[in-house]
């Protein structure tokens, strides 16, 4: 049984007299234990998503449909007092800049032994607890980081600490929002591979949101990407990197440089992600693709099983018309 379980969650932003369809019909699973890497353009709707799952959607939007099974718990139904124990508690998030999420004003030990106890957690001796969690994320020096401020570590330390935080209190699942977009590439490396040995050290789920497809391919089990507000094609790594079933995907595996420590991103696409005022009326994605023909115009492609665990959202998939090769 899957961990977590998004069944077509959909979030809209106002806009006059209408809603913005900024996050549509998204669904995937997440195992216990499984990486899944959501991908896509800046704008695609995947931060969006991660603060769904939280319950965080930034006022104005708001989560308009959908479900988000936890354990079989749907958090939409969940109360905010309640969802306040699951953030953390069950499932922890972890920012691109590690300043925003961490207190400036108090020691990073001090921030450890407060979360895991507003959760109950930290045993007889939260300090130990602590520097225990320090060591876990491979701190250097741990006593020494214990009693720092965030300003007195590097960028990659800040961002051990902020993974110490989401582990302080045993989540089930980690999200994390472009982890090492603000690291240098060095730095990058080290804090994925620490990722991937917590995840296995842990069996923790993660959902790790980047723009790199070279992190996808080192770090994730399945991927889905999205595309203006919706997942175009999901897939286990391999098989996406191999077999690549939507056009946009293709695109973006062919502006993909071989290096996998390269800083590349996805907008080097020719085009640009369509305005949510201003979507198209069928594929999203028909004014970029090669591929276009009148089919794509007519509604909005759903997404079409290429195997069992592979989905693509184009029209040449339906009609068996062999998908063209990248
Ligand atoms: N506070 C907001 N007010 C209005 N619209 C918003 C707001 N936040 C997000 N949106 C809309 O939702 C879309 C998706 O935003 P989101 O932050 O999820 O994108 P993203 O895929 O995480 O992009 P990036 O890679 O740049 O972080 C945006 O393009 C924007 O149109
Ligand atoms: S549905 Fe049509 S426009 Fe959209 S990706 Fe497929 S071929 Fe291209
Ligand atoms: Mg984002």
């Amino acid at each position: 049984m899957a961990l977590l379980s998004v069944r077509q969650l959909s979030v809209a932003f106002p806009a006059g007299d209408r809603w913005l369809p900024a996050v549509q019909d998204v669904s995937f699973e997440i195992a216990r234990g499984e990486t899944l890497a959501l991908v896509g353009e800046s704008g695609s709707g995947k931060s969006l998503t991660a603060y769904a799952l939280l319950g965080l959607v930034p006022r104005p939007g708001r989560i308009v449909g959908g479900a988000i099974l936890l354990d079989d718990r749907d958090l939409l139904q969940v109360p905010e007092v309640e969802m306040q124990q699951v953030r953390g508690a069950k499932i922890s998030l972890i920012f691109q800049e590690p300043m925003s999420a961490l207190n400036p004003v108090l020691t990073i030990g001090s921030q450890l032994v407060e979360a895991m106890t507003v959760h109950g957690l930290g045993g007889p001796n939260p300090r130990a607890t602590a520097l225990d969690l320090l060591a876990t994320v491979r701190m250097d020096d741990p006593p020494r980081r214990f009693a720092e401020y965030p300003h007195q570590l590097s960028g990659g330390l800040r961002q051990r600490a902020l993974i110490a935080l989401a582990l302080s209190c045993r989540p089930a699942l980690v999200v994390a929002d472009e982890p090492t977009t603000a690291l240098d590439v060095t730095i990058q490396a080290e804090i994925l591979n620490l990722l991937r040995q917590l995840k296995l050290e842990f069996g923790l789920s993660l959902l790790l949101i980047t723009h790199d497809l070279g992190v996808v391919a080192h770090t994730a089990d399945r991927v889905a990407v999205m595309y203006a507000g919706r997942i175009v094609e999901q897939a286990p790594v391999r098989q996406l990197f191999r077999a690549p079933a939507h056009p946009y995907t293709q695109a973006l595996l062919k502006a993909m440089p071989g290096s996998v420590h390269s800083t590349h991103r996805l907008e080097s696409i020719d085009g640009q992600v369509p305005s949510l005022r201003d979507l198209p009326p069928g594929c999203a994605f028909a004014p970029r693709c090669a591929w276009q023909h009148e089919a794509c115009v007519v509604a909005p492609p759903e997404l079409y099983p290429v195997s069992p665990v592979h989905q693509s959202r184009c029209v040449l998939v339906r009609d068996a018309a062999g998908m063209p090769r990248a």
